[in-house]
């Protein structure tokens, strides 16, 4: 049973400058709910309910979101308004917060690495926020759980992308396993290749299954692309081993740390909603 959920939260969220130089781009919401508040349920929609949150400075809004806020609560009580907090009490309520702080952005596979204390020694899900994905059946997090289920190894979900965006992603190649048609064994990644280095188009998005023998490759990960110790290098380990599936899933994805993402998916669940 899969039962913590690792956020790496600790960016700064430049892109989204100057809504970030005070508020954690996590807390940016899509309509009224913010995407890590979207990345929790998800977790807890797959069967998680421990979310381990690897935080840094100028974060405090998100241990405080996750937290009941009683003097608010008893202003907007007997009031048409109350029914507001439902959804964020539920999620509090359901599920328990545990927090780490990154002190330095070394990279996504050393934010990992720092939430090993959260995490111990079993296999946990890696949500990264900024992909906000929706699907008509299962989350993307449920699909994957399966898949891990199945297979017992690490797993990472993938989309493909256009050829002229590989340079914005890991990226994979590998076999399609023997019946089926969205799963393959990974033989080969590589971290944001321009896309003449891209072995296929095929673009891991912000959803890992690892099993925790990730947490002493990661202490032998030297630093890769950009200077940072990244997940990508220590996942090729594993799947130099034959322990790593690649899982194309089921649904839409919206790249919320763009702006041009963030608006597309501002615009569905507006629509979604009946509100535009
Ligand atoms: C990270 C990973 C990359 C992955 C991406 C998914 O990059 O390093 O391999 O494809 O997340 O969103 P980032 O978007 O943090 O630069």
């Amino acid at each position: 049973m899969i039962k913590k959920c690792l956020f790496p939260a600790a960016g700064f969220g430049t892109r989204f400058l100057p809504a970030t130089k005070a508020v954690p781009k996590e807390m940016l919401p899509i309509l009224t709910k913010p995407l890590l508040q979207y990345a929790v349920e998800e977790a807890l929609d797959a069967g998680m309910s421990n979310m381990a949150i690897v935080t840094g400075k100028g974060k405090r809004a998100i241990e405080d979101h996750f937290d009941r806020n009683l003097e608010l609560e008893a202003q907007i009580q007997g009031t048409q308004k109350e029914v507001l907090l439902k959804e964020i009490n539920a999620v509090c309520n359901n599920a328990t917060f545990t927090y780490v702080r990154q002190k330095q952005m070394l990279g996504l596979g050393h934010a990992i690495l720092t939430g090993e204390p959260l995490i111990g020694n079993e296999p946990f899900a890696v949500h990264l926020a900024d992909d906000l994905c929706t699907s008509e059946k299962d989350s993307t997090l449920t699909q994957m759980i399966q898949v891990y289920n199945k297979y017992q190894c690490s797993i990472v979900a993938i989309e493909q992308v256009p050829m002229n965006q590989t340079h914005k992603y890991g990226v994979i190649a590998g076999d399609l396993i023997d019946n089926t048609n969205d799963t393959c064994r990974v033989t080969n990644m590589i971290e944001k290749p321009a896309p003449k280095e891209a072995p296929t188009n095929m673009a891991i998005i912000g959803r890992y299954i690892l099993t925790p023998d990730i947490f002493n490759i990661l202490k032998q990960t030297k630093p890769g692309k950009d200077g940072e110790i990244q997940i990508t290098d220590a996942l090729l380990t594993q799947a130099k081993q034959g322990s790593l599936i690649a899982y194309k899933f089921k649904g839409k994805r919206f790249d919320c740390g763009s702006i041009q993402g963030y608006v597309e998916a501002t615009n569905y669940f507006a629509k979604q909603q009946g509100i535009i």
